[in-house]
């Protein structure tokens, strides 16, 4: 069946929000909202340098990744107990379940947190223990992915993953993440490789504001599976080609990419040219207390500026769930659902 004609456009966005969708990239960090900032330093006797929600809030204008970095390392000093660690992530799986995410394979940051003298343990029990409760009690298929701050040296995240063995089976693989320019690839070689002989799945920000080069290490010296963003590769055609050719999914994240003036709006956003260019491209909300949206407001925010129909909506669902690191009988089952509501939503 033909979605781009039979389900109508007024439908729109009460099928985005029904459509099953995998969210792959999602900093658990960046799903603190400034309330439950504000709640947990309470909680925990921390001092914030800002005197009120608003006036955290009101400091969310970025101007590049480093500017937002420094403000989300900051909000993130309020996390110290399992609880807290806990409460950060069954707030986001509930906020995910209500957009309609039926897996989501979530990021965190424990170096961000092990240096403050917070237990690996901690972390990582706290955030599981979300996890297990979002699949008994919303029917969401939730997962852990472990990322390495490559701000740091490879060293220390080779001791971090070491650090977190006695929690192999709590996470599904590791990432690499924050300040991008200046730390290529290349310099995490090894850890990489590391978590290739533990059976880790393997996934790395690259091309959100590096060159082209960041995505070809990523691939070629990291050996990863997803590009997280990788928006930049479509400066370079031999890329676009290997991405097309291998399939390799490219996690992009358009709210981000303006707040963080990567693109100057959402109408000259690249996701519509890299579909077209063949690549496997899903939309995520990277950190959605930070840049204003969710999953569902980065679909409908997205469609409304680039002219997106219902066959693009198709596509980027199924791309979403095949790009998932979830079970092939997990897949298959969405994979159903998704066909069920574009037949529920087309006119008859
Ligand atoms: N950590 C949290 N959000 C990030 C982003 N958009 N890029 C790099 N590191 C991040
Ligand atoms: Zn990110």
């Amino acid at each position: 069946m033909s979605e781009r004609s039979t389900v109508p456009r007024e439908r729109l966005g009460a099928l985005l929000r029904a459509m099953p969708k995998a969210e792959l990239h999602i900093h658990v960090e960046g799903s603190l909202e400034p309330e439950l900032i504000f709640a947990l330093a309470e909680r925990n006797g921390v001092a914030l340098p800002y005197p009120s929600v608003e006036a955290l809030r009101a400091a969310y204008a970025f101007s590049n990744l480093q500017s937002f970095l420094d403000i989300y390392y900051a909000g993130a000093s309020v996390l110290r107990t399992e609880q807290d660690f806990f409460d950060m992530a069954w707030a986001y799986l509930q906020r995910a379940a209500a957009d309609g995410v039926v897996r989501a394979e979530i990021f965190f940051d424990p170096q961000t947190h092990t240096a403050r003298g917070v237990p690996m343990g901690v972390v990582i029990e706290g955030l599981h223990r979300a996890c297990v409760q979002a699949q008994s009690q919303l029917g969401v298929s939730a997962a852990l992915i472990l990322c390495f701050l490559r701000h740091l040296s490879e060293e220390d995240a080779l001791q971090t993953l070491e650090a977190a063995l006695p929690w192999r089976d709590r996470f599904i693989g590791v990432g690499l993440d924050s300040s991008e320019l200046g730390h290529p690839p290349e310099k995490f070689a090894r850890v990489f490789a590391r978590a290739a002989e533990l059976g880790l799945h393997r996934v790395a920000h690259a091309g959100e504001e590096g060159p082209p080069a960041y995505i070809w290490g990523a691939l070629d010296a990291l050996h990863v599976e997803r590009i997280d963003h990788g928006v930049q590769a479509a400066q370079d055609a031999a890329l676009l080609a290997r991405l097309a050719r291998d399939r390799v999914p490219l996690t992009v994240c358009p709210l981000s990419n303006v707040r963080l003036r990567v693109f100057p709006d959402l109408a000259q956003h690249n996701l519509r040219a890299l579909l077209d260019a063949g690549l496997c491209v899903t939309i995520h909300s990277d950190d959605p207390a930070y840049f204003g949206g969710y999953l569902l407001d980065n679909y409908r925010l997205t469609f409304d500026a680039l002219g997106l129909d219902a066959g693009h909506a198709r596509l980027l669902a199924a791309n979403s769930i095949d790009a998932s690191f979830a079970a092939p009988t997990d897949k298959a089952r969405w994979r159903a659902e998704l066909q069920t509501v574009f037949e529920r939503m087309a006119i008859p």
